[in-house]
């Protein structure tokens, strides 16, 4: 059923109080098929998940699609592996605790990533050294022209950083219901991450089980990553910029501490966007109802009663800065619905 003038503050992580003009809530497969008839009145609608990837700057005149699908299942396996299938709307960490109670491994190192299932592949969510399409296996979707279900294999997803098909090209083309994991029974954890391996260290944990590496991933988003039932965000607002060597290498003579990270093409490296939010002294600086977090300069955050506008005239401000000192130009990571 759709209601009309629907508050989202509570469906956006950023904690924006804005309306929707339509609100529809998609609980079961047969509401996801009923968007045939609803989708053509629509000139403007958007999907939504948890909210924790979207800065809305104004009330949202369309119809937004509230995805509750739930339910995570076994589809196969055997003596190495299990496919985990999870309905879009389910919370991203519940589908991370479900493996961990079944000893699978794979999502652990994406421990307490805010979001929904759906959100997973749509941006290729990724931390500590990993990304969905690691261990993605496939999804299913359904399709607003054909009104049908369509597979999607890695290959057709397009995975890159942060990004995805269905980010670019298929954008409100597909409304992803399932995504499908292959989990590894053999545990090859991935502690590579320095932060992971300071953290186990800390606690004396020599032979890490996967609940080790989760629990160790947490602490810290925990002491740097603002909860945001606490504090609205949206985690990092911008991506980090790949720059070329040469760039690098210019700022290096001047900021020897720049950290720089190899990438696949390379004649460029990825440079920590806190980092350079950092240096132009922004970490922790407040503007009104917003700014910069205190513990980690890439997440900006609402300090109580901050529009999308404010919080969006402080993102301008922070690519200024970084392009005025760094001559980079940072890419928002966040969604931005104008
Ligand atoms: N750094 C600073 N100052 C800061 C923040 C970071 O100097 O204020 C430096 C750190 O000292 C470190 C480097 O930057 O040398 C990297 O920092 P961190 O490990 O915190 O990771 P990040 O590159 O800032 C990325 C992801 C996060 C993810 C972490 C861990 C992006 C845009 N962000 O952040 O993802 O949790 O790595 O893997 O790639 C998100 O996407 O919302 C998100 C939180």
């Amino acid at each position: 059923m759709i209601k009309n003038n629907v508050s989202l503050k509570s469906f956006n992580t950023f904690g924006i109080e804005v309306v929707a003009k339509d609100y529809l809530e998609i609980n079961n497969i047969e509401d996801v098929f009923s968007l045939e008839s609803i989708i053509p009145k629509y000139d403007k609608f958007m999907i939504l998940g948890g909210g924790s990837n979207v800065l809305f700057l104004n009330d949202f005149d369309g119809l937004i699609i509230h995805n509750k699908l739930s339910g995570i299942n076994i589809i196969e396996e055997n003596e190495d592996f299990a496919i985990i299938c999870a309905s879009s709307g389910e919370i991203w960490h519940q589908l991370v605790l479900f493996c961990l109670d079944k000893n699978l491994a794979g999502l652990e190192n994406l421990s307490l990533i805010p979001g929904t299932v759906g959100a997973a592949p749509m941006q290729n969510i990724g931390a500590y050294g990993v990304e969905t399409k690691d261990t993605f296996y496939k999804l299913e979707a359904y399709n607003f022209q054909t009104a049908k279900i369509d597979s999607f294999h890695t290959e057709d997803c397009k995975f890159g950083y942060r990004e995805s098909v269905f980010k670019n090209e298929l954008q409100n083309k597909y409304f992803i219901t399932k995504v499908c994991f292959k989990l590894s029974k053999t545990h090859n954890l991935n502690t590579s991450y320095g932060a992971i391996n300071d953290e186990l260290q800390k606690n004396n944990i020599t032979n890490p089980t996967l609940k080790d590496v989760s629990n160790a991933v947490i602490a810290i988003r925990q002491s740097k990553l603002p909860n945001p039932a606490e504090l609205g965000n949206a985690g990092s607002f911008f991506k980090n910029p790949e720059i070329n060597v040469e760039l690098f290498n210019e700022l290096k003579s001047e900021y020897p501490d720049i950290p720089g990270y190899q990438v696949q093409n390379p004649n460029n490296i990825k440079v920590p966007a806190g980092w350079l939010i950092e240096k132009c002294g922004l970490k922790g600086k407040v503007f009104g109802n917003t700014g910069s977090h205190k513990n980690q300069a890439l997440v900006i955050v609402n300090y109580g009663n901050a529009t999308g506008s404010e919080i969006y005239e402080h993102a301008l401000r922070v690519q200024e800065l970084v392009s005025q000192k760094f001559k980079i130009n940072l890419q928002t990571e966040v969604n931005i619905i104008k």
